[in-house]
């Protein structure tokens, strides 16, 4: 996860792929070196892997915080003190949207999963209680160690990756991070794959009575094991799996929409005659990289998934079609660095938005968001965030 502790708070550049450029540059010069704080072992990669997308054989000792973290990940039950700031420029605004039916947010922005490690890990460095939610990273009925080498590349305004839903499987999680996430006082929503509907159904099971946990949201970019098939790339499937999630909890079932399904549209209208409460849109879009010195595909997988600002206008697109096709909320996701981007979604029918690349480049960047939509608000004379949501669609949605 290729990030540099800031010097100075909140004087970071919002884009996104010249900030990941500059970050690039930086540690390949090994400037400032021991300044960098490896936060890393999120998805198994170093900093620099993450960065570079190259195995990174260098020893380096770790800084304090480094130390701090790794002590936390070692730990059985994760311990957390969190940040707090008094400065909440926010605080004067209505900023509070329905995310999924039943799961009233005081934001609508929210960490995108795979991207924010399971919370706690940020929770040091930058006061987490001012975000909408935070989604945690993908997790699985058993532990998984992830994909091959190489699972970072770097593209044109994004990055493909191959990381492969590495976590220490559903029970290690909830046993681990269950009281961490009490404390976070922001809320959790549990992120969850299989390559089963069982696998699902147990994932969600576990995380049942944990405080904190408000939501579910169903990966469902996974190959269901029974014929191959992604559950969310088949309408029937991805209805039967948030059917089966839906019997498991109270809790809201947000389901996560595939951009590389046939039909996307189809797929979120079975969904939310399954029961689902929302939709996120999207998850990574399917994309490669070649070494034209090895004249073979860079990641290990060969194939991986792209994200970033390079697919904000699919993700745009698909929010759009989809808040035109059903009346469950919407949770935009795709490329936002900045409240400008978080606007384009909640124009095209999206309720809330969630920051997933962006916070690699500047962990700050959910916050500016919130910020930046705040400041639209009071400047536009808006009673409240909700007023833009779907203004962009043709008959717009009904205020949530
Ligand atoms: C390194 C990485 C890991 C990810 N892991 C997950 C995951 O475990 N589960 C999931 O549903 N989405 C995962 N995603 C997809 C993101 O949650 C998000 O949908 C996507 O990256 C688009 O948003 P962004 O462009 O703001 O990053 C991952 C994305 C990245 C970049």
């Amino acid at each position: 996860m290729p990030w540099r502790r800031p010097r100075k708070r909140v004087e970071h550049p919002v884009n996104v792929s010249r900030a990941i450029e500059e970050t690039l540059e930086e540690i390949a010069s090994a400037e400032d070196e021991e300044d960098s704080v490896e936060l890393a072992n999120v998805d198994g990669a170093s900093i620099v892997e993450a960065a570079t997308g190259q195995p990174d054989t260098e020893e380096r000792a770790p800084s304090p915080l480094a130390e701090q973290l790794s002590r936390v990940e070692l730990s059985d039950a994760a311990v957390v003190t969190p940040v707090r700031t008094a400065e909440r420029p926010e605080a004067d605004v209505d900023l509070a949207v329905d995310a999924a039916r039943g799961l009233r947010l005081k934001n609508p922005v929210l960490t995108a999963s795979g991207t924010f490690g399971q919370g706690v890990e940020y929770a040091e460095l930058i006061d987490v209680s001012r975000l909408g939610a935070i989604v945690n990273k993908g997790t699985t009925v058993l532990a998984r160690p992830g994909n091959p080498q190489y699972r970072i590349a770097e593209t044109p305004s994004g990055i493909l990756n191959s990381i492969g839903l590495e976590n220490p499987g559903a029970a290690a999680v909830a046993k681990k991070y269950a009281r961490a996430w009490r404390e976070l006082g922001v809320p959790v929503i549990v992120n969850v794959a299989g390559y089963s509907v069982d696998d699902y159904v147990t994932v969600v099971s576990e995380f049942a009575g944990i405080a904190g946990v408000v939501a579910y949201e169903l990966n469902i970019s996974c190959p269901n094991v029974k014929g191959g098939m992604l559950f969310g790339f088949d309408p029937d499937l991805a209805g039967e799996v948030t059917a089966a999630a839906k019997q498991e909890t109270d809790k809201p079932v947000i389901v996560k929409l595939t951009p590389n399904a046939p039909d996307v549209v189809a797929v979120a209208r079975a969904i939310e005659q399954a029961g689902a409460d929302g939709l996120t849109a999207i998850n990574t879009v399917l994309g490669m990289r070649i070494d034209t010195k090895k004249r073979r595909p860079i990641l290990g997988t060969r194939s991986g998934g792209l994200s970033g600002p390079a697919i904000r206008p699919i993700a745009v697109h698909i929010t759009y079609q989809v808040a035109q096709a059903v009346s469950i909320p919407i949770i935009g996701a795709g490329g936002v660095t900045d409240a400008e981007d978080a606007l384009e979604f909640l124009m095209a029918g999206a309720s809330a938005v969630q920051v997933g690349t962006a916070t690699f480049a500047d962990p700050l960047a959910p916050l500016q968001v919130i910020e930046g939509l705040a400041a639209y608000v009071r400047a536009n004379g808006l009673g409240s965030i909700r007023d833009v949501i779907g203004a962009a669609l043709p008959t717009p949605r009904e205020p949530r």
